[in-house]
């Protein structure tokens, strides 16, 4: 799951455009039990690896998402207490409900990963295991979609962690099934309900296909009609219609948002809006602006370790810095926290600017944003804040429609 596949293959919508679409008849907005937390409605942010760290859930949280999980945490390095995957689990202590999601090929070190998690780490509010990561790095180890393969270790991995962390409620996130030969969600989905999880989540593209193709939202009706627990649908859902389509026709209880979100986090307050039956407010140019900058700033804080947890087991265990994601439990000093942050919350910044006209100049100088200056000053040249269109930007092309929700 590289964030390069979701720069490549995602359908942006065409964020510049009001595109939500007409607004429902229906009224209220409904709610989603997760074991005992009551949801206030059915829009999650999706586990995204690289993307879901604290600074996106809070901009997807304060627009509306009822729930934003973390990206995968190795169950392994939960269990080493490794300083890169702790970093996965810091948060504001606001955030609540808090989310994790962990993966491994082990039950028992899956259970005694989101052990030390929860006993060590919280508060944490659910417990989502990962079933569903198709890359070769994960499922070569057994985990991610390889899990699919043995519905007798399904049921296992998700009693042995049930039992370990009740009674915190456990999730499980499937894909369609390892191949086009072998879509079993519904029969994965029956034996994680067996071992006692309280969801699933499905993505109904099978580990072979990684992102291609179309997302087979029948297969998310079937799998609804297989269990009694919850069902939680994804794939594809790139647009506030998207997602409100997939709930209609498959019976789905909630959304479960994942590139549809990047660079648009808005998504979540039109999906909330056309529930109550509102017309979705627009973005406004200022709006869409002091979020960039919002993200910038807490990008940097998190960099400065602003909510950097204190370990169970005492000292820190440094680690090489990963320019994908990440950092070593140590004090970066102000420029480098500032310099690495910018570095990774890149892609942000191209999703934010995709299909907006100015978005063609920004990328091609994206590379040259080092500082929250430069991301500033970036903005000011192409998106000025008065809302003209600079002369150099003024011949890229205005989107007019929304792309569609295939790859
Ligand atoms: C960059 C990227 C990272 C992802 N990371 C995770 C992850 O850590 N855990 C997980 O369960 N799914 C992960 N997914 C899958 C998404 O949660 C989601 O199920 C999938 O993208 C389908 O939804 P979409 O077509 O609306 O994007 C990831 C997807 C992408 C594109």
């Amino acid at each position: 799951m590289s964030v390069g596949a979701l720069s490549q293959e995602a359908p942006f919508a065409a964020r510049a455009q009001p595109r939500a679409g007409a607004p429902s008849a229906e009224g209220a907005v409904v709610s989603v039990r997760l074991g005992p937390l009551a949801l206030p409605n059915r829009y999650f942010l999706a586990p995204l690896a690289g993307v879901s760290d604290w600074p996106f859930r809070l901009l997807c949280r304060e627009m509306g998402a009822a729930i934003a999980h973390t990206e995968m945490i190795s169950s392994h390095g939960l269990v080493h207490g490794g300083d890169q995957t702790l970093s996965y689990l810091e948060r504001p202590a606001s955030e609540r409900p808090f989310a994790i999601q962990v993966f491994g090929h082990d039950p028992d070190v899956l259970a005694a990963g989101a052990r030390v998690a929860v006993e060590n780490y919280g508060p944490i509010d659910a417990v989502d295991i990962n079933m569903g990561c198709p890359v070769k790095k994960v499922c070569g180890h057994g985990a991610g979609a390889a899990m699919l393969k043995d519905p007798r270790l399904v049921e296992r991995t998700v009693r042995t962690v049930v039992e370990a962390i009740a009674p915190v409620p456990v999730t499980v996130k499937l894909r369609a099934g390892w191949d086009e030969e072998s879509k079993n969600a519904p029969l994965i989905a029956r034996a994680c309900e067996q071992g006692g999880a309280v969801a699933v989540g499905l993505h109904p593209r099978t580990r072979a296909q990684m992102y291609r193709g179309r997302a087979d939202w029948d297969l998310i009706r079937r799998t609804k009609e297989a269990v009694r627990i919850s069902v939680w649908g994804s794939g594809d859902l790139f647009t506030a219609e998207a997602a409100r389509r997939m709930l209609a026709e498959t019976g789905a209880d909630a959304a479960r948002i994942a590139r549809g979100a990047c660079g648009y986090p808005w998504i979540f307050r039109e999906l909330v809006a056309l529930e109550r039956g509102e017309a979705p407010p627009e973005v406004s140019l200022s709006e869409w602006r002091a979020t960039i900058l919002r993200h910038v700033r807490m990008a940097i804080e998190d960099k400065q370790g602003k909510h950097r947890l204190a370990r169970a087991d005492g000292a820190a265990r440094p680690r090489a810095y990963r320019p994908d994601g990440g950092h070593e439990h140590r004090d970066m000093d102000a420029r480098e926290a500032e310099l690495a942050a910018i570095r990774e919350l890149r892609k942000h910044l191209l999703w934010y600017t995709r299909g907006r006209r100015g978005g063609l100049a920004f990328r091609r100088i994206a590379p040259e944003l080092h500082t929250e200056d430069d991301v500033k000053r970036a903005l000011d040249r192409f998106f000025p804040e008065d809302g003209s269109v600079p002369p150099e930007v003024r011949d890229e092309p205005t989107p007019t429609r929304d792309l569609p929700a295939d790859d």
